[in-house]
C-alpha cells in the first residue's frame, strides 16, 4: 500500500526565528495521524534546525534542492551528502521554479536524481504542464516527457524511493487550483505511464501528490480521488494551523 503524504515547500520563506516559530506550532498543534508522513521543506540554512527541533516526532525534513555533484568547486551548491549528514533523507527536485527561474532541464534533473539515489536518499520528483500546454491539450504530452526524461532511467529498485508531485505551473501561487476530476485524470495518466514501462505493481505502489494552490478549504475532495496520495503545498504550509488542517484533510 502507497504511503499518504502532505509536504509543505517553504520555498524562500521563513529565517531562523521564524522556523523556530513555525515549526513549534507544528509540534504543539499537530496529532500523529497514523499512515500519513508529514515532511517540511524549509531552506538549506534552516535544516540542521529543523531536523534537530523534528528529532522527537515524526515529522520528516526534505531539502528543496540540490547540486547533481558529489562535491567539488560548485561555488553556493549543496551536494546530497551535505543534506544527509545534517539529517535530510529527501530532496524536491524539480520544481517548475527551479525549472523555470534557474532553467534546470531534464537532463540535469536526471543527474540530480542520480545523485540522490547515490546518497540513498527519497526524491520528490515535480512535473507538471504550464497554462498554454493545457490550452493547447499537450499536457499530457509535457508530463510524459519530464517523467521519461527525468525518471525512466532509474532501475525498478530505486522506485521505492521515488514519490511524485504533479503541480500544474497555473495552479501554483495563483490561487487556482486544478478541479478534483482535472487532478485525478493527470495522476491517474502518470500511474498508467509508470506502469506501462515498469508494470502495475511499482505504479500502484508510488505515491502521487497534488500541488497547486492547495487549502484547508480544497484539500478534502482533492485528496478524495483515488490517485491523489496527498499534497505537496506551498503557501499554506506557511502557517502552522492551514498546514495541520490540510494533513488532517487527508
Ligand atoms: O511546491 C509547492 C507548490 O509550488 C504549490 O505552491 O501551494 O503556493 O500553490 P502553492
Amino acid at each position: 500500500m502507497r504511503d499518504k503524504i502532505v509536504a509543505g515547500n517553504w520555498k524562500m520563506n521563513n529565517d531562523l526565528a521564524q522556523t523556530e516559530d513555525l515549526l513549534a506550532k507544528i509540534k504543539s498543534l499537530r496529532s500523529e495521524k497514523a499512515g500519513v508522513r508529514v515532511i517540511v521543506a524549509p531552506s538549506f540554512t534552516n535544516l540542521w534546525h529543523a531536523f534537530e527541533s523534528l528529532r522527537e516526532t515524526s515529522v520528516e525534513v526534505a531539502a528543496q534542492n540540490m547540486n547533481e555533484n558529489e562535491n567539488g568547486a560548485f561555488t553556493g551548491e549543496v551536494s546530497a551528502s551535505m543534506l544527509t549528514s545534517v539529517g535530510v533523507k529527501s530532496v524536491i527536485l524539480g520544481h517548475s521554479e527551479r525549472r523555470a527561474i534557474y532553467k534546470e532541464t531534464d537532463e540535469l534533473l536526471a543527474k540530480k536524481v542520480d545523485a540522490a539515489f547515490n546518497n540513498d536518499m527519497e526524491v520528490i520528483f515535480c512535473c507538471g504542464e504550464e497554462l498554454e500546454d493545457r490550452k493547447s491539450e499537450n499536457h499530457y504530452e509535457v508530463v510524459k516527457s519530464q517523467l521519461e526524461k527525468g525518471l525512466f532511467h532509474i532501475s525498478s529498485d530505486a522506485w521505492k524511493n521515488v514519490v511524485i508531485a504533479y503541480e500544474p505551473v497555473w495552479a501554483i501561487g495563483t490561487g487556482e487550483t486544478a478541479s478534483p476530476e482535472q487532478a485525478q485524470e493527470m495522476h491517474a495518466f502518470i500511474r498508467k505511464t509508470i506502469s506501462e514501462k515498469f508494470g502495475a505493481e511499482i505504479a500502484n505502489d508510488v505515491s502521487i501528490l497534488y500541488g497547486g494552490s492547495v487549502k484547508p478549504a480544497n484539500a478534502e475532495e482533492i485528496f478524495a480521488k483515488e490517485d491523489v496520495d496527498g499534497g505537496l503545498i506551498g503557501g499554506a504550509s506557511l502557517k502552522a494551523e492551514d498546514f495541520l488542517a490540510i494533513v488532517a484533510a487527508i
